[in-house]
């Protein structure tokens, strides 16, 4: 058995206590680094989630020319030194995107606008992951995309160049198709527009306008982008908020451990990426924010949260895209809550890392609990206390991993968790922070204990 694969966790051992920093948001340390590098001049940013994730971003720059000096051991402050809108130069070989998904979509969009060919590939999981919804809009810009399932499935080869403007009504509920058009948009001649099934995560359109292009949202929801001659390195430095998403797997624990009472420092609290907190709160959660602040055009705030008791209810649609993310740490609180909890309107959950619904329910029910898959969400009725001694499967899907060793913390015995090792492309010291808060959480040494 290799070491790194398998998590231990649970039972708690009493309640959970402390103040922490989860590391910096995943979606915008991959806009960081993609804006810096297009834009004349240096930019440094500060708070970079150094997950594989976000350093397979940074390599696909690398590989294209662009110098990234990282100015700490942790890799999470660096100085890009921008090349222009124009300045990559062909990669020598294929751009990996490793695990992800942001990264492969939005790069989709950047390559789009270059004057070379290039393939893009990924690991096993991201090679299973449909594209189609990023080549249908790029392609209508004049860009040609292949892969294999007509280019739907990595890897793909781009090519393209001076793009044509389109206005582009998507029809799945997608930051990262929005991004990809609004940053194909860069290179365009005319003015690009984008029209959302729901309104998503908007931290592209906040991110652009630091670098000196202006993104405009009109009433009826459409994001226009009209392109600039360039992107300018912004003066100051690029401070990246914690991830709320990383945030979230902590509130829950706090909140189905009883005695419990920590705080969540200095969290991105965007609209667009707090449903998480909608539907806890909707749960009977005890969240309180304290200092809440801005860091560059985003709102943070620390979030207190204590146990309570937490019940069922029906999640509102509107609210899913803004806890996509959040939902596997979500079933976890909803499957030792009291009474039901309804998710609909959530199939985008299959198509994530893995199939999110599949495994967090193949994953529960191992451990006791009461919970009904359907196509779009789950039906999830709340028992006392989850069963230990159990080996569950996180599909190598980091948010299924860590949102078992949350549940873990309810159970009368140790889970065992494999194929956790994903945790480390969104939240390399995960452990480490669950164990200063006093979770009961280890890595299985090599003989699997
Ligand atoms: C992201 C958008 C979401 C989210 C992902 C990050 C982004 O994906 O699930 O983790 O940074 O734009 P979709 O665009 O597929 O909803």
């Amino acid at each position: 058995m290799n070491t790194g694969e398998t998590l231990i966790a649970g039972p708690a051992m009493g309640p959970l206590k402390g103040s922490i920093t989860v590391p910096g948001d995943k979606s915008m340390s991959h806009r960081s680094v993609m804006l810096a590098s297009l834009a004349d001049g240096c930019t440094e940013i500060r708070g970079f989630l150094p997950g594989d994730d976000n350093l397979a971003t940074a390599q696909m720059f690398i590989d294209m020319g662009v110098k990234i000096e990282w100015l700490n051991d942790k890799k999470t402050t660096l100085r890009v030194h921008g090349v222009g809108l124009h300045g990559l130069k062909k990669p020598a070989a294929m751009l990996d995107a490793g695990n992800a998904g942001t990264c492969v979509r939005l790069m989709t969009g950047i390559l789009a606008g270059q004057s070379f060919a290039s393939t893009v590939t990924g690991d096993a999981s991201l090679s299973k992951r449909p594209m189609q919804r990023v080549a249908d809009p790029i392609r209508s810009m004049g860009a040609t995309v292949t892969g294999e399932d007509g280019g739907n499935l990595l890897p793909l080869a781009i090519s393209g160049g001076k793009l044509k403007a389109i206005h582009y009504v998507s029809s799945v509920a997608s930051a990262q198709v929005k991004s990809c058009v609004l940053l194909a948009g860069l290179y365009a001649d005319g003015v690009t527009r984008v029209n959302e099934a729901k309104p998503t995560r908007d931290h592209t359109e906040r991110m652009l306008p630091l670098f000196g292009q202006p993104v405009a949202v009109a009433v009826d929801g459409t994001i226009s982008i009209e392109p600039q001659d360039r992107l300018i390195a912004p003066a100051g430095v690029v401070d990246i908020p914690a991830d709320p998403s990383s945030a979230c797997f902590f509130a829950v624990a706090a909140s189905l451990v009883h005695g419990s009472d920590i705080r969540l420092k200095s969290i991105g609290i965007n609209p667009r990426r707090d449903g998480w907190r909608r539907v806890m709160k909707d749960m009977g959660a005890a969240l309180v924010l304290a200092n809440e602040a801005r860091v560059g055009e985003e709102p943070v705030a620390d979030v207190r949260v204590s146990s309570g008791g937490l019940h069922g209810m029906s999640v509102k649609p509107d609210d899913v895209p803004d806890a996509i993310d959040e939902f596997p740490v979500i079933f976890a609180a909803a499957a030792l809550a009291d009474g039901e909890f309804v998710l609909t309107d959530a199939e985008e959950l299959r198509v994530k890392e893995s199939d999110r619904i599949a495994a967090m329910a193949a994953a529960l029910r191992l451990a006791g609990a009461d919970i009904d898959e359907r196509a779009d969400g789950a039906v999830i009725r709340g028992v006392k206390c989850l069963r230990g001694d159990v080996d569950v499967d996180a599909h190598g899907d980091h948010r299924i991993a860590m949102a078992m060793a949350v549940a873990a913390q309810c159970a009368d015995g140790e889970v065992r968790i494999h194929n956790a090792a994903a945790i480390a492309t969104s939240f390399p010291n995960f452990v480490r922070l669950a164990q200063d808060v006093g979770m009961n959480i280890r890595w299985a040494d090599e003989n699997g204990l």
